[in-house]
């Protein structure tokens, strides 16, 4: 039975029924909806055609990505379907990178798919519970020394020269502080000098924005707006609680008139892009963060996972696809700007690293500084924080406009308060360089942010003379000395980067006080190979197996000696897991050369019965190139980022106590409510095991440089069954997904078990894809059925003669090639445009 028949004998029988979908709104009652990438070679024409399902559009800004309709009775079979072109997807590229044209039946272009649920919650990052509530009197502290006199003096004499007659002005301690004079933004005097923001457009992402409001109707900028959870243009709060991002949009642009205080840059634009206020699918995200993204140059993100201490969250795939896509491709090339609230979990022992949102390479991370310059109690800590800025804490908080025509906030705070003085400081910034690129802007913030004397901070001195602290990042944002850098700034050339092949370590973690070590050498003919100058982020990928999450701590040290703490154990979190494929990022090495060896130290911080084993990790070194004029763009992120084909042993593996390095007091720990921590403490001190079981885990005496260049090819073998996890929700999943498959056991010719249908599917194509190997590379965040089935399937095909070809392994993690035909097409695939264009 050929598939191309199955599909279309399923179009012909479903075909009419798909006719009458409404193109602009999603009724997920009725219908399901698919997310899929497809290849140039295959037009969504076609695909709609031999699927019977109805073409919606292309994915907002997202070339190649489509969405698909099905009636929701008979979508299980699309699924099905799409799942299996997804995995002959992958194989097709495995053999197209040794040269085997594979595509014969035109269908192979399914490069992935997702079904879209409309499922997924963000969590604004308001201001936790026990912050002291009520407005905050700015005076029932009188302001009487000389410096508060000279201060208050100072901002009369502002006001005036600038107009401002705000009433709410001078209790914006956050512009102008004379409670703590010098503890602000410092922004006045680039007001003095024009600068205000004007051009500039920044988009609010968030619960709403009121664009009626008399402090913001002036600086609304409508075409930019969209409501995603309503389905409608005008994002304005319809929920009680609907005032975070109203709260927001006045920090950055509230208009300068007679309505409570003004923006920091109070002549921009903002835009509101709605999607807080319900739950959401990867589509709606991936539209929001791309949305009008030649015309909002910032996006205001003050949400995320939820900050519970125990959740360990990333943006989906189509999501991460995007944010990369507005990278490369929003605010004409230079990159959308996006900015993240560190995150408000401090108090549950939280850490920005373990949000996927915070630690992208392409966020800025903002936390938050109270105003005597404390580390306030939520403002989470992290390896990711770039900067921090001031919000509430410390009896002061945020005064910024509200819903309603003249309303006005007096206890806006948390680093959701944080993060948009660092979009409105970045409309200043753009209005005077717009040719900044999203890099630019981070390297600025690094030059000029301003280390502060938190009382519970440690700082290191980078290779580069700065100081950073996981809590501050490099210190907090003074605008007007961001700006005055940016005007004389010169551009930094393209980004580069390098993957290290996935290095194997597979050795139990002592408990205590030990860490495991391991490294790798970067060696300088490393660097030149892939056009890299100098370091910018660092980022680590790493897989842990664990029984308790939350007790395993993760360092990173750098050639130059610089610590990152990549991880901190988490007293809340006991999922019975450890770390998947979880990417930690760095900021800390800004500027570092990256040659020598870079250690990375997992602790298993607490003796008990809970144990685990480090698997394996993967060191990135993102930064400058050397030559602009060869360096290429990054794929796009792409599911099989996580194919460990290429793994090799990692050398170094040690278990000592090794020196403690700096050391990182993390804000002290208090919990919310009673946490029930596993201490029971093993009968036995922990020894140092031995590397038994593993013939991966090298001793110490591994010779040190296996990794000259020209790089070498690596002996490939698969360890998928390691990969299947026996995890309860993907079986639920998995048996749900057989429950769907009626429609196709009726099919007498497919013999009667689906088993053998799928292996019916692919038998056909003995030259190309012998489907038992299909789930060897594969391993992902998110199985569905058919995948942890084949998963299976693959099991006892350790060696799949698919991967083991010599050629392609260096391929692999030297630039990652392979993908770029597949995301830089141009291919006449091109878009059905304004199909999802909601507006
Ligand atoms: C299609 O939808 C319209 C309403 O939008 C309805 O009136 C019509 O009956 C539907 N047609 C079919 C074939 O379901
Ligand atoms: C703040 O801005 C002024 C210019 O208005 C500048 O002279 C000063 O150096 C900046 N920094 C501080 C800490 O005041
Ligand atoms: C930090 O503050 C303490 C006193 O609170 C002071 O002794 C110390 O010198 C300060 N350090 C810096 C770097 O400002
Ligand atoms: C964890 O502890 C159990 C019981 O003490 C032991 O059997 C197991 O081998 C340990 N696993 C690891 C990875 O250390
Ligand atoms: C990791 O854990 C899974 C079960 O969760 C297990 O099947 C697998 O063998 C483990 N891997 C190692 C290397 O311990």
């Amino acid at each position: 039975m050929k598939l191309r028949n199955v599909l279309q004998l399923m179009s012909l029988i479903v075909g009419a029924s798909a006719a009458n979908v409404s193109l602009n709104r999603r009724d997920h009652g009725t219908h399901d909806y698919f997310a899929v990438h497809l290849h140039s070679s295959i037009s969504p024409l076609e695909v709609e055609r031999l699927l019977g399902a109805r073409h919606e559009g292309q994915i907002g800004e997202l070339d190649g990505h489509h969405t698909f309709s099905f009636p929701k009775e008979r979508s299980g079979d699309l699924e099905h379907i799409l799942e299996d072109l997804q995995r002959r997807g992958h194989q097709r590229r495995s053999l197209e990178a040794r040269g085997v044209y594979a595509d014969r039946e035109g269908l192979n272009g399914i490069l992935w798919s997702e079904k879209l649920r409309p499922s997924k919650h963000l969590y604004k990052r308001v201001p936790p519970p026990n912050l002291p509530s009520g407005p905050i009197a700015i005076n029932a502290r009188s302001p009487d020394g000389p410096d508060n006199q000279a201060a208050i003096a100072r901002q009369n004499e502002i006001a005036s020269k600038l107009n401002i007659k705000d009433p709410m002005f001078k209790e914006q301690w956050h512009l102008f502080n004379t409670v703590h004079p010098g503890n602000d933004l410092n922004v006045t005097g680039l007001w003095l000098e024009g600068i205000t923001g004007k051009g500039i457009i920044s988009a609010i992402v968030d619960d709403g924005l009121d664009m009626y409001s008399n402090d913001l109707k002036d600086n609304y900028y409508a075409k930019g707006s969209y409501d995603f959870n309503e389905d409608k243009p005008e994002p304005r709060p319809l929920l009680d609680d609907d005032r975070h991002g109203t709260r927001c949009a006045g920090e950055v642009a509230a208009v300068q008139n007679d309505v409570c205080g003004v923006g920091v840059a109070y002549d921009s634009k903002i835009s509101g892009i709605r999607i807080l206020s319900k739950a959401i699918t990867d589509e709606d995200e991936a539209l929001a963060v791309n949305y009008e993204f030649q015309d909002n140059e910032i996006y205001s993100c003050s949400w995320g996972p939820i900050d519970d201490g125990r959740t360990m969250d990333a943006p989906g795939i189509l999501v991460r696809r995007a944010i990369a896509n507005g990278i490369q491709k929003g605010r004409g090339g230079k990159g959308s700007v996006f900015v993240f609230a560190a995150g408000n979990g401090a108090n549950n022992g939280d850490n920005c690293n373990f949000d996927g949102y915070t630690n992208s390479i392409f966020s800025i991370t903002v936390g938050a500084v109270d105003w005597n310059n404390e580390h306030p109690y939520y403002s989470e800590s992290c390896s990711a924080q770039l900067v921090v800025t001031y919000s509430s804490g410390g009896s002061g908080q945020i005064h910024t406009s509200d819903v309603g025509s003249n309303k006005c906030s007096s206890s806006h705070g948390g680093t959701s308060a944080a993060g948009p003085l660092v979009v409105g400081v970045m409309a200043l910034v753009l209005q005077v360089r717009p040719e900044l690129t999203w890099r630019d802007l981070q390297y600025i913030l690094v030059e000029t942010a301003v280390p502060i004397n938190g009382s519970e901070t440690s700082w290191q001195t980078t290779s580069i003379g700065k100081q950073f602290s996981h809590d501050f990042g490099y210190g907090k944002v003074d605008a007007y000395a961001t700006v005055q850098l940016a005007k004389e700034w010169k551009l930094v050339k393209p980004q580069a980067w390098f993957h290290s092949p996935w290095l194997k370590v597979y050795h139990d973690i002592p408990q205590g006080d030990k860490g495991l070590t391991t490294s790798f050498d970067v060696t300088d003919e490393i660097l030149k190979k892939s056009n890299l100058e100098r370091v910018e982020h660092v980022t680590v990928t790493m897989n842990v197996n664990h029984t308790r999450r939350g007790d395993i701590s993760v360092e990173l040290r750098s050639p130059a000696g610089i610590t990152s703490h990549l991880s901190t154990a988490r007293p809340q979190d006991d999922e019975r897991a450890g770390y998947k494929d979880w990417t930690f990022m760095s900021v800390a090495h800004w500027g570092e050369k990256g040659t020598g060896k870079w250690t990375i130290i997992v602790k298993d911080t607490v003796v008990n019965d809970f144990n685990g084993t480090f698997i394996d990790w993967r060191l990135t070194l993102w930064g400058e190139s050397i030559d602009p004029s060869i360096q290429k763009l990054h794929p796009l992120p792409d599911v099989h980022d996580h194919d460990h084909d290429t793994s090799i042993p990692a050398p170094h593996v040690d278990t000592t106590s090794i020196d403690p390095g700096p050391t990182y007091t993390s804000p002290p720990f208090r919990p919310t409510d009673s946490v029930d921590r596993p201490t029971r403490p093993k009968p036995s001190t922990t020894t140092t095991p031995n590397p038994t079981g593993s013939a991966e885990a090298t001793p110490s005496s591994a010779p040190e440089n296996f990794l000259p260049s020209p790089f070498p090819t690596f002996g490939v073998s698969k360890h998928t069954q390691i990969w299947i996890y026996g995890s309860v929700a993907l079986i639920i999943i998995f048996c749900s997904a057989l429950g769907i498959y009626f429609y196709v056991q009726r099919r007498k010719r497919l013999r009667n078990t689906r088993n053998e249908y799928e292996f019916e599917m692919v038998a056909e194509d003995e030259e190309g894809f012998p489907l038992s190997g299909a789930g060897a590379g594969g391993k992902k965040h998110t199985r569905r059925g058919g995948e942890l089935y084949d998963a299976f399937a693959g099991e006892s095909d350790d060696e799949d003669p698919l991967f083991s070809s010599e050629g392609e392994d260096s391929h692999d993690y030297v630039d990652g090639d392979e993908d770029d035909d597949s995301y830089h097409d141009d291919g006449p695939q091109a878009t059905a445009p304004g199909a999802t264009t909601r507006s």
